[in-house]
Formats: C-alpha cells, structure tokens, sequence
C-alpha cells in the first residue's frame, strides 16, 4: 500500500504562553499543501527477522531510522496490537527536513494512517490523533489533513472554512537548518493582537499587514538570507508571503493566473504546487 503525505504551512503563528512541561501554547491555521513524500508498506518476506525494515530515497535522512518517526509510528500500534505482522517500509522524502513545513511530522501520521488501514485495526480519528500527538507536536493536523485552527501544543484541532485552491504556492527552502527548540527559546509569549482566524477572513492581499509569524522576529534577524528571499516573493508579485512554522522555508501565495517568475532568480531548491 502506497500513501502519499503532504506537507504544511502555518498561515500566522502566535506563541501564547510558556507551559510545565516546557513546551509552549501557541495558536496557528495549520494549511496543507500538496508537496508530497510517498511512503510504502509491504509485508516482511518470510524469515526475515526485525519487526520492521526501513529505507529510504530521495533526500537523503539525517540520523538513525530508529529515530525516523515513520519507524516509531510501527512501533507505537505494535506496543498496543502485539499482533501487527513484520513489515518492509520505504520512504521516498521530497518534502524538505528541518524546514518547517512538517514533512517528518507528515511520514509519522500518514504511516499511522496507512498502517491503520492495511492491517484494519479498526482506529478511528480521535485514536489516530492521540498516537499521532506522542509523537510529535505537528503531526495530529496531519490525521485531519484539512485546514485547521491549531491550539494547545498544536495538538488541540478546530478545521476552519479556508479555500486556497485557486491559488499557487510557491515554497523556498534557503536550506538553513533552525532547531525548533532554539526557536522557541527566542520568543516572549504574548497574547495575540487579533485572532489569526478573523485575519484570514479578509482578501490574502490584505494579510502582509496583519498575519504575523511570531518566528520570524528572532530568525529573520539571525538569518537575513530569509528575509531578503520574503522580500523577493513580494517582489516578484506574491500576495503573501510569509516564513512556515519556525522556519526555514518562505512560501508564498499567489493567484493561479499570476506568473511567478522568483524560480529563475534564486539559488534555492524552490518548489510551485
Ligand atoms: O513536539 P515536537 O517533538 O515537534 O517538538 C520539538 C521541540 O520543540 C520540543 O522539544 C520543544 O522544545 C519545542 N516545542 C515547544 N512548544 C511546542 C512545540 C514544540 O516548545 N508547542
């Protein structure tokens, strides 16, 4: 069975407060696009001894497979349903690591989905959103895989009425990698000015003034490679253009019938979905 996992941006994100446990409330409209890894799971050949085999493709994937999220996804249901068959697991990785757009988180979610469905263990959504939040912060939206208010950890879903699809986005991936754990140890929680979601009822062309990414502060300042390629999408005619979750990919959004020219001015993989 092969699934096709999509990656994410983050339409404003505001850091709210600082909890116990060390993470950080924050408040996003999580919105999926279509750039896509595809993840492949067949049964283990007879004899073969691990409970999983995984490889990969593609982009190549920092660290142990151990640690691939896709891996501790298996591992989690055959904790619980000791009767998961052994299987082989390929991940062809196209969306970029480290990048803000969840594409790690995607894999996770997809393979719970996908292992969900092919073994029919019979999980349904609030099941598969509760493993899918012991293993990351980002990867429950992908259960859902819908436009989303995401509150709590990020964990905590409301879907919201956004239609994007006659617009193009166009993501730009500068290939810094920012650790998420230093990102948020730059930020002063605070309440958010306006709720983001009232933000996005207005025209995208009205968004550059108010929907803020309270990331970008501390990581535009460090990394002005970011921001000089933010200014370069409006230049080139984006309605919006902002940085994703804590970076370091710029997307912007521009209207289906609107040229995009930045692909030729720019040395950075840059993806058009
Ligand atoms: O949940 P996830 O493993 O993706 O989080 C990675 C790191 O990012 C956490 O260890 C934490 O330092 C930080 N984080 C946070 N608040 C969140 C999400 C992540 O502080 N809401």
């Amino acid at each position: 069975m092969v699934v096709f996992p999509n990656c994410k941006i983050n339409l404003g994100l505001h850091i709210t407060g600082k909890r116990a446990d060390g993470y950080h409330e924050l408040e996003t409209v999580f919105y999926p696009v279509q750039l896509k890894d595809v993840l492949e799971v067949v049964h283990a050949t007879a004899g073969e001894q691990a409970h999983i085999t995984f490889t990969s493709s593609g982009l190549p994937i920092p660290g142990d497979t151990a640690n691939n999220l896709c891996t501790i996804a298996y591992q989690l249901l055959k904790k619980d349903f000791p009767g998961l068959p052994s299987i082989r697991m390929h991940l062809h990785k196209i969306i970029p690591m480290g990048a803000g757009l969840g594409g790690g988180s995607a894999d996770g979610a997809f393979a719970l989905k996908l292992l969900n469905e092919k073994f029919q263990l019979g999980l349904n959504t609030a099941q598969l959103i509760h493993y899918a939040a012991l293993l990351g912060s980002d990867c429950p939206f992908f259960i859902l895989n819908q436009p989303c208010y995401g509150t709590g950890r990020g964990e905590i879903l409301t879907p919201v009425q956004l239609d994007l699809s006659d617009y193009r986005f166009v993501l730009i991936h500068p290939g810094i990698h920012v650790s998420t754990k230093w990102a948020f140890e730059q930020l002063t929680p605070a309440k958010a000015p306006r709720p983001i979601t009232d933000i996005l009822q207005q025209p995208i062309a009205e968004w550059k003034q108010e929907l803020l990414n309270d990331f970008e502060f501390p990581i535009l300042k460090a990394y002005p490679e970011i921001a000089a390629i933010k200014q370069a999408l409006y230049s080139d005619g984006a309605l919006y253009a902002g940085m994703s979750g804590s970076g370091s990919t710029v997307f912007g959004i521009y209207a289906a019938d609107q040229p995009v020219g930045i692909q030729h001015k720019t040395s950075h993989p840059c993806h058009i979905v």
